[in-house]
């Protein structure tokens, strides 16, 4: 392990999502979802992070992190309770919040869809059908004219891909359907949301004339989908298939406006560029299989809590091809792992950030590294027992303990370096410069 450094133009910080830390929130979809006892360990993100009332402590942590930027979402459900009827005490709470983050000169991303949405939209068949287009800008509208002077930067929605496979094709996440026209509609739908969107966020703001560069964008969950036997012609074949119909196609159309097959042709709202910055959610790469198309582990590699591979290089490919097709900036809007004992989060952070290294010395420019997560969250299906956070959270006593990998984010934050002293401090001679091997360690 070899020191190293970043470039000066990176800004550092973490990423959550509102639903994941608030707490306190019932009037979202998630909340009536766990309210079933759908989550594996049967926790609620009603109690969550407490956020919505700690968050002065939260960016007291993300200072003493030495955070430059953080990515924060607003939550839909609180900001439009009851449809078309608008709280202006959540807006607010949210503009005090953001105000004390640019008061400690962290610079916010705020996502505007991170899974989590109103009942009443829910009941309406949420982004089953084409009225959700004129609800979201609505809400978009709402959220862009209020803290507009404050926020130049957003996210409109986060992983469409992973929302509609979960929420409509595996079924493990509401609605919980199983039906493919379904996963198609709702990709579609999301496409046509994110780039009216984006239209209307430069809009407002030019017309305001607020301050700050307007950048709007989405954020991509990519995977590696690599043949699960190389020498395998099907199975090459079966990992171009997944990696377009998975990501490839979507991505491409909230990129420049036109539908590709089989969600859909031409292009219903005009051609155009609709992405400031290219957001990469980066966490693990798959081996496809084209005999029963499977996506597997790959044999013999790294894993994490929840067995997803080890696999920093493909931070690298994809940064790469991303930029080579879409030619606008890379952020890293999420990448991280599930780690509850912190005994190789420090080595994963080391080695996706050197990748990140190579990558700016190769002329991609990657601008910005948001870890996922700041603390650990409500992780979705796997509730609280999944820790992806820099910082413990004890859920009981809402106790906050920054981790030894938090510790060494931290410090390369600061001067954006690796030196020989965190190698040792951080890596070399403790438990968390090994990756476990093999298989899942639960
Ligand atoms: C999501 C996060 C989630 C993380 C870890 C991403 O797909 O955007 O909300 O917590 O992965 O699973």
């Amino acid at each position: 392990m070899k020191p190293f450094q970043l470039p000066p133009h990176l800004l550092m910080g973490s990423a959550t999502s509102g639903a994941q830390i608030e707490g306190g929130d019932t009037n979202s979809n998630w909340y009536a979802w766990c309210e079933q006892g759908r989550i594996r360990d049967q926790t609620s993100c009603l109690r969550a992070n407490d956020h919505w009332n700690r968050y002065s402590e939260d960016i007291e942590l993300m200072t003493e992190l030495n955070h430059r930027v953080y990515r924060m979402g607003v939550e839909w459900s609180r900001l439009e309770p009851i449809e078309g009827q608008f709280s202006k005490e959540a807006i607010k709470h949210y503009r005090k919040e953001i105000s004390l983050m640019l008061e400690k000169g962290i610079k916010p991303l705020v996502t505007l869809h991170h899974f989590s949405h109103p009942i009443w939209l829910e009941n309406q068949a949420g982004f089953e059908h084409p009225r959700v287009l004129s609800q979201f800008l609505r809400y978009v509208r709402f959220v862009v004219e209020n803290l507009g002077d404050l926020v130049s930067e957003y996210i409109t929605i986060n992983e469409p891909n992973v929302y509609a496979v979960q929420g409509y094709y595996f079924g493990t996440w509401p609605p919980a359907k199983k039906n493919l026209r379904l996963v198609l509609k709702v990709m579609k739908h999301m496409a046509l949301c994110h780039i009216s969107a984006y239209r209307l966020i430069h809009e407002i703001r030019k017309e305001k004339g607020w301050p700050g560069q307007t950048m709007v964008g989405v954020a991509n969950h990519l995977r590696v989908f690599d043949a699960y036997n190389k020498n395998n012609p099907l199975d090459r074949l079966a990992a171009g298939a997944m990696d377009y119909l998975f990501q490839n196609a979507l991505t491409r159309t909230m990129a420049d406006g036109i539908l590709r097959p089989p969600f859909g042709v031409g292009a219903p709202l005009g051609k155009g560029r609709f992405m400031d910055f290219f957001g990469l959610n980066y966490y693990t790469r798959d081996g496809v299989r084209f005999k029963g198309f499977q996506n597997l582990v790959m044999p013999n590699t790294p894993r994490n809590d929840l067995g997803w591979e080890i696999y920093p290089k493909g931070l690298y490919r994809l940064c790469k091809l991303c930029y080579e097709r879409y030619r606008v900036p890379v952020w890293i809007t999420e990448n991280g792992t599930c780690d509850e004992e912190d005994r190789f989060r420090s080595r994963y952070i080391y080695d996706h950030l050197l990748e990140i290294s190579k990558l700016c010395s190769d002329g991609i420019p990657v601008e910005r590294y948001y870890h996922w997560s700041l603390m650990d969250n409500f992780e979705w299906a796997e509730g609280e027992s999944a820790r992806f956070g820099l910082i413990h959270v004890d859920y009981d006593t809402q106790k906050r303990t920054i981790r030894p990998s938090g510790r060494f984010y931290g410090e390369i934050c600061r001067n954006l370096e690796v030196t020989e002293e965190m190698i040792q401090t951080y890596l070399l001679g403790t438990i968390s410069s090994q990756y476990p091997s093999g298989s899942s360690i639960k």
